[in-house]
């Protein structure tokens, strides 16, 4: 048996969790309409099931036109409240907090809305966001967090990463914006349920598009940030070892994240999705998880890719029976549910 605090009963937020690891945001493209289903509500409880933590939804979307870039995403909308109220009732049989993750795809969609217009072949096929957009997408934003609230869930996820919506205005340098969002979320919810804020080194087919070059920077992004009342930050890159500031700084974006804004804050990336590697010395081992939480770099560690392949992975690494982990493989999305 793992007694490591990761796999200790924790309180943060005012939730209380199992455990320190929490399921990503991932999606998966199977709520027809926009509303899950029950097959949706199904893949979420067998991963809390699996004594996952703490479950974060794929990202859900705001009921704006230009939102949507792919089939089936789910949004966050009257029409969908109960069949999301079955979503988090099903995760709470076991005793799973879950959070919705608000998602807005921004300049990815075609044609889509975003902080600057994007041209293509001499098109504009993304426009800039105008006052009148910008007002109108504040709206929305706080009427996914009333449903979001409404149908269950105990927190939500703001998604500013990934080169989505609300990314493209923190790219910018347009921390002001997201603030007006998180200050119109926090009026909507209240005071007491949690806010989380999920923001990225990396963007959907750009890996290497880190815009979050220096602690300084990433200090003029969080300040704000804290300001308007974020309760969690959820930084994500592609390896939780690897920081953005070079090879010789220890703490990685999670750890600076964690020690400048002192809010709870999730590790991600690559955690346990090669199992052999787990117990092995390197970087990517549980060896080295249990050493950053150790010396205060994160509070929480999100998984996801490994969560489609094995909905029991925290009961079985917690148990040490790494033997018995069914390990990821690319196709895994498309046929596993
Ligand atoms: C199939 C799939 C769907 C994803 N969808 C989302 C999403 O909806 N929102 C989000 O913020 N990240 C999304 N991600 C990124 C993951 O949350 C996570 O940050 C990334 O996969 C790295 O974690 P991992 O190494 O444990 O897989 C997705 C990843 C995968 C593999």
């Amino acid at each position: 048996m793992n007694t490591h605090p990761l796999f200790q009963p924790c309180s943060i937020a005012g939730l209380s969790l199992k455990n320190r690891f929490v399921m990503a945001p991932m999606t998966r493209r199977r709520s027809p309409n926009g509303i899950p289903t029950d097959q949706v509500a199904e893949h979420y409880a067998k991963r809390a099931k699996g004594e996952i933590g703490l479950i974060i939804s794929e990202g859900a979307l705001i009921e704006h036109p230009l939102a949507n870039s792919y089939g089936d995403v789910p949004y966050l909308k009257e029409e969908a409240i109960d069949a999301w109220r079955k979503v988090v009732s099903r995760v709470h049989d076991f005793d799973t907090p879950m959070f919705a993750q608000i998602w807005h795809t921004g300049p990815v969609a075609r044609p889509g809305v975003s902080k600057e217009a994007v041209i293509e072949d001499g098109e504009e096929v993304v426009r800039a966001a105008t006052e009148e957009d910008k007002k109108q997408l504040l709206e929305l934003y706080s009427s996914a967090a009333s449903v979001a609230r409404r149908s269950g869930f105990d927190g939500i996820e703001l998604h500013c990463a990934h080169g989505y919506l609300l990314d493209s205005f923190l790219r910018a340098g347009d921390t002001g914006y997201v603030v007006e969002v998180l200050r119109e979320l926090r009026t909507q919810v209240g005071v007491e349920f949690p806010i989380c804020l999920r923001f990225s080194t990396w963007k959907v087919g750009e890996f290497e598009a880190n815009y979050i070059d220096s602690v300084q920077k990433l200090e003029s992004i969080l300040d704000p940030l804290c300001d308007a009342g974020i309760d969690i930050f959820h930084p994500s890159v592609r390896r939780f070892w690897v920081s953005p500031f070079g090879e010789e700084d220890d703490l990685g974006l999670a750890g600076w994240t964690r020690k400048i804004s002192g809010k709870p804050t999730i590790t991600v990336g690559n955690i346990g999705l090669v199992t052999s590697e787990l117990t092995e010395e390197g970087p990517q081992s549980l060896a080295e998880l249990q050493r950053r939480f150790d010396v205060g770099y994160f509070d929480l560690a999100a998984l996801a890719r490994p969560l489609i392949t094995e909905p029991a992975w925290v009961s079985k690494a917690a148990s040490e029976d790494y033997g018995a982990i069914q390990d990821f493989y690319p196709d895994a999305p498309k046929e596993v549910y």
